[in-house]
C-alpha cells in the first residue's frame, strides 16, 4: 500500500445519493466525500442537512474498524477528516444485501406483518441495484441469470452478511440500540476476493430504541418524523462513549 499521507484527490468518479467518489493518484484508492444530503424514493425527494454527511462519515467509519478488528474484511482504509474517507477501489456487485432481525419497512409492506416482530434467525433478502428499475426484490437464482453475482460470490455475501449482523448486533446492544436491519453492499477487489463496501450508518440501518422504541435512523426522515442529524449525532456519541468505556 502507497504511503497514505502522499495520497491525492483526483477528478469525481461518481456522485452518489449521499457520497461524492473520486479517483486518487494511487488506482486502487479512491476517496470518498460524504455528502449534507438526504434522499428518499430512489432520489425522488431531496433535502440538503447540515452535518449530516459528518455523522455518517464518522459512523462509518468507526463500525468498518471495528468489523475489521473482528476479522471481517471491508474497503475502509482510513477517515481523513470529519466528511472525508480512503477506500479500498472494488468493483461493486450490483446486489443490495438486506439483512432483518425484526419486520419493518418493504418486509412489513409486502407481507404484511406486525413492526418490529421478531425473526426465529435473520432473514436475507437481495435487491437488484439498479435505479432505472427501482432497485426490485430479487432471489438468488434471478441474480445468477441475471449474471449479477456467481453462485460462490452468493454464498460468501450470505456468510459475511450473517457475520456482520452478529457483530452489529452487540455493538448496538451495547449502546441499548436495537439491530431492526440493514443494507450491506460488496465489492470484488482486483484479486478477486469479495469484500465489504459502501457505508454504515443510520441511512442504511433501522435502529430502535431499546427503552423508547424511538427511530434512530432514516426513518425519521422517511416517515416526517423531526430532526434527523441530531438523532444520528447521539447515536454516534453513544458508540463514541461506548468505544471510549
Ligand atoms: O425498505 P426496506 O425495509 O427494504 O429496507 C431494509 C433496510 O435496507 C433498511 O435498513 C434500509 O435503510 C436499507 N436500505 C438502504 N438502501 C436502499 C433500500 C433499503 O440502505 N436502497
Amino acid at each position: 500500500m502507497a504511503e497514505l499521507a502522499e495520497i491525492k484527490k483526483q477528478g469525481l468518479l461518481y456522485r452518489g445519493k449521499a457520497k461524492e467518489m473520486y479517483t486518487t493518484n494511487h488506482s486502487d484508492i479512491l476517496w470518498v466525500h460524504y455528502l449534507d444530503q438526504v434522499t428518499a424514493l430512489n432520489g425522488k425527494r431531496k433535502v440538503q442537512m447540515t452535518d449530516k454527511g459528518k455523522t455518517n462519515c464518522v459512523i462509518s467509519s468507526q463500525l468498518f474498524t471495528d468489523l475489521r478488528h473482528q476479522g471481517i474484511k471491508n474497503h475502509f482504509i482510513k477517515q481523513l477528516d470529519l466528511t472525508d474517507q480512503l477506500v479500498q477501489r472494488v468493483q461493486i456487485i450490483p446486489l443490495e444485501t438486506v439483512i432483518r432481525n425484526y419486520a419493518s419497512g418493504s418486509f412489513v409492506k409486502r407481507y404484511q406483518t406486525e413492526y418490529l416482530q421478531k425473526f426465529s434467525q435473520p432473514v436475507i433478502e437481495f435487491f437488484y441495484k439498479n435505479d432505472v428499475l427501482d432497485d426490485p426484490f430479487l432471489n438468488d437464482d434471478d441474480a445468477l441469470a441475471l449474471g449479477l453475482a456467481t453462485n460462490d460470490q452468493i454464498s460468501e455475501i450470505r456468510q459475511i452478511a450473517l457475520q456482520v449482523n452478529q457483530h452489529l448486533i452487540q455493538i448496538f446492544e451495547k449502546i441499548n440500540v436495537q439491530l431492526v436491519d440493514f443494507k450491506l453492499e460488496f465489492g470484488v477487489t482486483k484479486m478477486g476476493t469479495v469484500i465489504l463496501a459502501d457505508e454504515l450508518s443510520p441511512d442504511n440501518c433501522r435502529l430502535v430504541d431499546v427503552q423508547t422504541k424511538q427511530s434512530l435512523d432514516k426513518d425519521i426522515f422517511r416517515q416526517g418524523l423531526g430532526e434527523m442529524v441530531p438523532v444520528y449525532e447521539k447515536v454516534l456519541q453513544r458508540l463514541q462513549q461506548s468505544e471510549e468505556a
